[in-house]
């Protein structure tokens, strides 16, 4: 089977982070998110890939090129501008000749989708869905089925007034190849609002295939910062955590320092005397912790240098910020190249754009 796999949004729910880095490749324990969808897919004999792009492609070209350190084939398809969901997919019409996945390429997910594939094929349907059962399924497309499981509405984004159920749309859907003829070529269109409600008005069968396995969207850090938490702790079947603290290559940890668990600090890192760091808590590449800095809770990505009794907790700091000494950052998303000053507490929540020096 072959999957497209939808990665042009823009992120916009996730700035600052991604200004610089495309929603698919922030790092989830210090490897591209796309890196895990790709390898799942590799896992239930997906080939085939094409990566519908719009927003920052050459990064995601740039790390993964033609997919053979994965093992899979992979085709990039360019929007100039974002074509919505629909009409990304309706690029890659040649190239699907057969039943294909579409998957939104900000979802993790555990779901088993060799036994969704064999679903789809015995159900005869034109279009199978996953579900999720989600807290709040404001934020996401609901769908309602009957009793045998046959979709029976959408209602993307509703109002709490509009929830009738906690199963949403989950992101991956197999479809037939002839779904493609109701969208027009060239044109902005979106599955969620202009393809699956038409298909359902015409009777045509489409399935729902709900399932309780591990699903987190990405598409803000506070989901972003879950999923490493999540990973971290082993509750994904995609990530064993076998020890409570990881180190990476030539790590250089004073002996007084402290790192309790859950927490992987990437390759190269310098770790000063008393410094602690407390999980979970997840560090890049390259980064320089110095005496008496304080991490906690927080993700932070390459070359962060975070100077004398810096303090950092629920936070995710982006490359190669400084954070001076004594600074204080709280429930903040730093995006690259950020400089805190010395002794500078920044106002809880904040969301600090790259470059910008602060205090
Ligand atoms: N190539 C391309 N072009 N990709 C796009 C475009 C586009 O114009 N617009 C969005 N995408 C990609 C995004 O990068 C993302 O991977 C995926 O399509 C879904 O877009 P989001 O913007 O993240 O949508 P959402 O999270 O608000 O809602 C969607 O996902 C929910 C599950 O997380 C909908 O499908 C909901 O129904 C669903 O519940
Ligand atoms: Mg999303």
């Amino acid at each position: 089977m072959k999957a497209v796999i939808l990665v042009g949004g823009l992120g916009t729910r996730l700035r600052p982070l991604t200004i610089n880095t495309p929603k698919a490749m922030v790092p989830v324990l210090n490897a591209p998110f796309l890196e895990y969808v790709i390898r799942r897919l590799r896992q239930h004999n997906v080939r085939e890939i094409v990566l519908a792009l719009s927003h920052l492609a050459q990064p995601i070209e740039d790390y993964f090129g033609n997919g053979s350190r994965l093992g899979i084939r992979l085709n990039y398809i360019l929007e100039e501008t974002p074509l919505g969901t629909a009409g990304a997919v309706k690029n890659a019409e040649n190239f699907l000749d057969e039943p294909f996945l579409v998957l939104n390429g900000d979802i993790f997910t555990d779901l088993d989708l060799t036994a969704m594939m064999d679903f789809h094929s015995k159900s005869r349907s034109k279009a199978t869905i996953a579900l999720t059962p989600v807290d709040d399924p404001t934020s996401y497309g609901l769908i309602e089925t009957d009793a045998k499981g046959r979709v029976t509405r959408f209602l993307e984004k509703p109002s709490w007034k509009q929830v009738t159920t906690n199963m949403i749309n989950a992101g991956t859907y197999i479809l037939e190849p002839d779904v493609m003829s109701y969208v027009p070529p060239q044109t902005k269109f979106s599955f969620e609002h202009e393809v699956f409600p038409p298909l359902l008005e015409q009777g045509e069968p489409i399935y729902a295939y709900p399932s309780s396995c591990y699903w987190m969207d990405i598409g803000t850090p506070e989901k972003y910062f879950w999923l490493n938490k999540d990973l971290l702790i082993g509750k994904s079947n995609q990530y064993h955590s076998v020890e409570q603290v990881v180190i990476g290559e030539q790590d250089n940890i004073h002996p007084t320092a402290q790192v309790t668990g859950p927490a992987v600090i990437g390759s190269n890192c310098t770790i000063w005397q008393k410094a602690r760091l407390s999980g979970p808590v997840i560090t890049g590449s390259g980064c320089i912790i110095l005496e008496n800095a304080i991490i906690k809770e927080s993700i932070i990505w390459h070359d962060v240098r975070i100077e004398p009794g810096a303090q950092v907790s629920h936070s995710i700091i982006a490359n190669n910020c400084r954070l001076g000494a004594g600074s204080i950052i709280e429930d903040s998303v730093l995006g690259d190249n950020v400089t805190v000053s010395s002794g500078h507490r920044l106002e809880p929540g904040s969301k600090i754009w790259p470059g910008t020096i602060v205090g």
